[in-house]
């Protein structure tokens, strides 16, 4: 395997556009989850796609692959705008992995490479079922390049192998596998390391600047920071549905915009930043009748206390309301935004499982 970590951003800035996605827009009902992105991919580039969970990257994914047909805009490949519909998609050049695998757990590694390849073979039905020679040659030439691919992905000593006794992480180089099967010329991998361990990880790197080396575009999803800094020559990070900043990874580790969208802290000028704003007042205003509810509860048993001429028990009541109020006015909105993040992260692991991930 090839392999370099050069990031040839300066060589790829006049290079031709693969990837051209404009104004692309989703909407589910009252939800937009991809809102006016722009982006494009350019000849021997590794472009990384990040956000929080939930901020529309497997949903921009979905559109650009005719899995989904966006609500508005368009995207095209090499000059071409590409009508929506995945076989189309795949057969104009570009191949995609899946956030939850989609393998054929009950084919055989080689086999599943097969299937990948199919898109490119011009062997038809009556072909396949008399099995005559162009066939014959057709099936053994798909054979030797699934085993060329398997080879490039480190795989090829599992060829028989069911997919579905493969480790985790080498299901996922299946799915790459099987993806350049169609002869791409931009791949998409959608969190490629998700599952895998650091030395597994390490070794997908490797193998995305090989496949760009061989001349395949790759645009990466990944929350693996450190893998998407070192591999991708630009970055775009999605925040709710919207392109909030692209750049370099030296740009997007320096935009304070996109620390903040990670660590959950608006700022202004933020999507979503009005409904934060309203929550903000409502827990500010929920806190302030809280402590007046227990200053009055503190007088009021104060003046019990006074009456029943037991001051320090009845002090020590109050005080401990008052506190109790307090520490619930107070608790309120970190006590709200930590289940939040709790959810974020469940979800990380929950939405592996989606149906169009
Ligand atoms: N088919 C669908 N119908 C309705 N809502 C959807 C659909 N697909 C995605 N969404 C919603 O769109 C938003 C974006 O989801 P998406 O899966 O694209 O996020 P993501 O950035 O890939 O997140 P993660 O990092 O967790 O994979 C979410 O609010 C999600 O619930
Ligand atoms: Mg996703």
């Amino acid at each position: 395997m090839t392999t370099t970590t050069e990031t040839g951003a300066a060589k790829t800035a006049t290079a031709a556009t693969v990837l051209d996605a404009s104004g692309v827009t989703m909407r589910f009902g009252g939800l937009t989850a991809v809102r006016n992105v722009d982006l494009t991919v350019r000849e021997g580039e590794i472009v990384g796609l990040i956000g929080p969970n939930g901020a529309g990257k497997t949903t921009f994914f979905n559109c650009l692959t005719g899995l989904y047909v966006p609500t508005e805009g368009q995207v095209s490949y090499k000059g071409t705008v590409l009508p929506p519909k995945p076989h189309l998609v795949t057969q104009a050049g570009i191949a995609r992995t899946f956030q939850n695998i989609r393998l054929f757990s009950n084919m055989t590694v080689l086999e599943n490479v097969l299937v990948g390849r199919h898109t490119r073979t011009k062997e038809g039905l009556w072909s396949a079922l008399l099995r005559g020679p162009g066939f014959k040659k057709a099936e053994a030439a798909s054979r030797e390049r699934a085993m060329e691919l398997l080879e490039f992905v480190g795989l090829a000593s599992k060829a028989e192998h069911l997919a579905r006794n493969l480790p985790y992480g080498e299901q996922r180089k299946l799915e790459i596998a099987r993806a350049l099967a169609s002869d791409p010329g931009l791949l998409l991998l959608d969190e490629p390391t998700a599952g895998m361990n650091q030395s597994e990880t390490r070794t997908t790197e490797e193998l995305v600047f090989a496949i760009r080396d061989r001349g395949i575009a790759v645009l990466v999803i990944e929350h693996d920071m450190k893998f998407i800094f070192k591999l991708c020559d630009r970055v775009a990070v999605l925040v709710q549905g919207e392109k909030l900043v692209e750049g370099t990874a030296e740009v997007v580790q320096g935009d304070e915009r996109v620390v903040a969208a990670y660590l959950g802290t608006p700022y202004e000028g933020a999507p979503g930043a009005a409904e934060v704003a309203e929550v903000e007042a409502a827990e500010a205003h929920a806190e302030a009748e809280a402590a007046a509810e227990a200053t009055a509860e503190a007088a009021e048993a104060t003046d019990d206390a006074e009456a029943e001429d037991a001051p320090a028990d009845a002090d020590a009541d109050a005080d401990a309301d008052s506190d109790d109020a307090e520490a619930e006015a107070d608790g309120g909105a970190p006590a709200d935004a930590a289940p939040a993040d709790a959810d974020a992260a469940d979800e990380q692991h929950s939405t592996t499982e989606g149906d169009s991930k």
